[in-house]
């Protein structure tokens, strides 16, 4: 299985088009080690020919340009993509905006929660995906999916999970608990080649957004395979401490990776054969390679993602 980082910062990417921040300015300004990133998506593919994309980052655009395996072929029809499937693991902005710009009357299959259909389906803009060209298909809160293009199989399977998580900041209601998130409103994805569901190895699990690391979900992805997981900050207070906001991590639904209860140490007892950082926020001090915070990470074995990052597996 290929699998390509086509965006490895969190909403708002790296550098954010507003932020005056030293490290956004340092991207900005071409400084040494300090990569810019887009929105937050990964591809895979079983053969190198159909891609299935996981997350439409509003910088999707910007990213199939980038990725010559997503763009049509040279020999292909006059209109054509080997993105076959599009799943999602939440209806955050920065997971779903990239949709627009999948119109064009390509088919495809979409895949998610039923409570992200059904924000789909509120949402009439969303109706320029039509209906006689892109399937939605509903992903289970606990099961394995069979990954189908247009044409059939694609050679990948999803298997979703419930990860600890919050609604999309555009949905939450301040008069109920957690803003109102319920069941389905963010997954964790196993992705694998079909036929491989029962080697560990050969798994790569996608969790761009995870509020807390719990024993079942250390249980799920014990055994060898590769982790790609939520990044977004280091220190749960990290947005006071930098000065550009006030929300901590974990009001934003995202595990900090340093702290007691943090990702490095939640995690540091998982066997598995890489673990990769995604989903950076533009606050993140890992995001410059030189910092105490990236050295941490580095020698806790953690990989730091940027875009066109390959994992082969
Ligand atoms: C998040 O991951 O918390 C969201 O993408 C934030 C946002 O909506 O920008
Ligand atoms: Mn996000």
């Amino acid at each position: 299985m290929k699998i390509r980082a086509l965006g490895a910062a969190a909403g708002g990417g790296f550098p954010q088009w507003n932020c005056n921040a030293p490290l956004s300015r340092a991207a900005r300004t071409q400084q040494p080690g300090f990569l810019p990133r887009t929105q937050s998506s990964i591809a895979a593919s079983s053969n190198g020919r159909s891609w299935a994309v996981f997350n439409a980052s509003p910088d999707i655009r910007q990213q199939i340009a980038q990725t010559p395996e997503l763009q049509p072929a040279a020999d292909g029809p006059l209109r054509s993509t080997p993105i076959r499937a599009v799943v999602l693991t939440n209806a955050d902005v920065d997971h779903i905006a990239g949709l627009l710009t999948l119109r064009e009357k390509e088919p495809f299959t979409l895949y998610a929660t039923r409570r992200v259909l059904d924000t789909l389906s509120a949402n009439s803009i969303f109706n320029v995906l039509d209906p006689a060209f892109v399937e939605r298909r509903e992903l289970p809160l606990e099961g394995i999916t069979e990954l189908e293009g247009p044409e059939g199989p694609i050679g990948l399977t999803v298997e979703s999970f419930l990860v600890p998580g919050k609604v999309a900041l555009f949905l939450e209601n301040t008069n109920e608990t957690g803003f109102g998130t319920k069941d389905g409103d963010t997954v964790g994805l196993a992705i694998r080649v079909s036929g491989a569901e029962a080697s560990a190895g050969r798994t790569l699990f996608y969790v761009p957004g995870c509020a807390a690391v719990e024993a079942d979900l250390k249980s799920r992805i014990s055994g060898g395979g590769c982790l790609m997981f939520d990044g977004t900050v280091f220190e749960d207070d990290e947005m006071a401490r930098t000065g550009v906001g006030s929300k901590t991590g974990a009001r934003m639904g995202h595990i900090s990776m340093n702290g007691p209860s943090g990702s490095l140490s939640a995690l540091a007892d998982v066997e598995l054969k890489r673990r990769v950082y995604i989903h950076i926020n533009n606050t993140n001090p890992v995001l410059d390679p030189a910092s105490r915070e990236a050295r941490i990470v580095a020698e806790a074995g953690w990989e730091v993602a940027h875009d066109g990052m390959e994992l082969e597996l």
